[in-house]
């Protein structure tokens, strides 16, 4: 007498490929590798210079030369590409962000710098003004409110700045409608017509942004939230999935080469999603606050470290990415190298 009466069953086990690692490893849909990763990098002013973020463990604001270094390191280990982000002095930041289009400003020059130290390593740069602007937005505000078509035109221009410098993938972050027609007429005009767009087209108004705010200085006087200058009048209610549609459609039909999920985590469904629905490369970013809490719970001890940071990579990978944005980059790509 048994309790068994499924007809599949014992024909079907499906813990027969579960084995052995071997029968594991044999049949695994996702394999994570360095070249999934893309290593942020928070870019300070001066030499020698590696100032801890607080919130954010074991990741820091490098000067130029330590930031060329640890590019030159990302590359050895595999890695495609870093994203810089500049943590801007105070006395350089002003209500229009006028800094962003300064040809030799901090990020500009790291450009340079890391270009040289890593030839083959693509340089990524984020065209957005919340690192220049003394309130912290994304783009200018005026009348009370956060300018839509003002701020593309500045955009543009900032688009043309970092190309100049040598990045070769610009990438908007800042929600602003129709600025990626606006950046890749820019580029065309000013013979840039290489370099490549990567938008968030899917940018949430997320709480998981406070850690990257605090280590660029962005935190600023952002608005009430409810308010008109809140981040939550441009960037994307997390509650809605179907516009995240919208935004991925009309940001290839105004030519951008790779879409932008942010953030990862919480947004699996959104990265299946738009991935399902274009052919377009869809990449994810696993941001400060998400790769915080990963770091706080190992740091507590309620987490292991390597198999945490490891499975919250492979299943954004999984959901459909093709690369990932992660503070976890290096630790991941010498995890995956079998340097660690
Ligand atoms: C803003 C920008 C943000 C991030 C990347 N670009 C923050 C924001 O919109 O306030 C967040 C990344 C992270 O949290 O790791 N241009």
């Amino acid at each position: 007498m048994s309790y068994i009466f499924q007809e599949s069953f014992p024909n079907t086990r499906l813990r027969r490929l579960r084995a052995a690692d071997w029968r594991r490893r044999l049949v695994r849909e996702t394999n994570l590798s360095p070249a999934d990763l893309i290593l942020p990098l928070f870019i300070v002013e001066g030499e020698q210079r590696c100032e801890a973020i607080p919130t954010l463990p074991g990741v820091a604001r490098l000067s130029i030369d330590l930031a060329a270094a640890q590019a030159r390191a990302a590359a050895d280990l595999g890695i495609p590409a870093v994203a810089l982000f500049p943590a801007v002095a105070a006395h350089l930041k002003d209500a229009t962000g006028s800094e962003a289009l300064n040809p030799d400003n901090l990020v500009a020059r790291a450009v340079r710098a890391i270009k040289q130290a890593a030839p083959d390593l693509g340089v990524i740069t984020d065209v957005a003004l919340d690192p220049y602007t003394s309130h912290g937005h994304d783009g200018l505000i005026v009348d009370g409110t956060v300018a839509n078509d003002a701020t593309v035109d500045v955009l543009a221009r900032q688009a043309v700045v970092l190309a100049r410098a040598g990045s070769d993938i610009v990438a908007p972050s800042d929600m602003m409608d129709g600025r990626v027609a606006a950046v890749r007429r820019a580029l065309e005009q000013a013979g840039y017509a290489d370099t490549l767009i990567l938008s968030y087209a899917v940018k949430y108004a997320s709480a998981f942004y406070g850690p990257f705010r605090q280590a660029v200085g962005a935190s600023g006087r952002l608005g009430a939230e409810g308010g008109p200058t809140h981040k939550r009048s441009y960037q994307m209610d997390p509650a809605q999935g179907r516009e995240a549609l919208r935004e991925a459609a009309l940001d290839v039909a105004e030519g951008a080469d790779l879409l932008m999920v942010k953030p990862a985590g919480t947004s699996l469904d959104i990265i299946y999603r738009v991935s399902q629905a274009s052919a377009v490369p869809v990449l994810g970013y696993q941001v400060s606050g998400e790769y915080a809490a990963l770091m706080a719970a190992v740091q507590a001890g309620a987490l292991e470290r390597r198999t945490a940071l490891m499975e919250s990579l492979t299943v954004i990978k999984r959901a459909g990415a093709s690369a990932i944005f992660t503070y976890g980059a290096l630790d991941a790509a010498r995890i995956l190298t079998g340097d660690a």
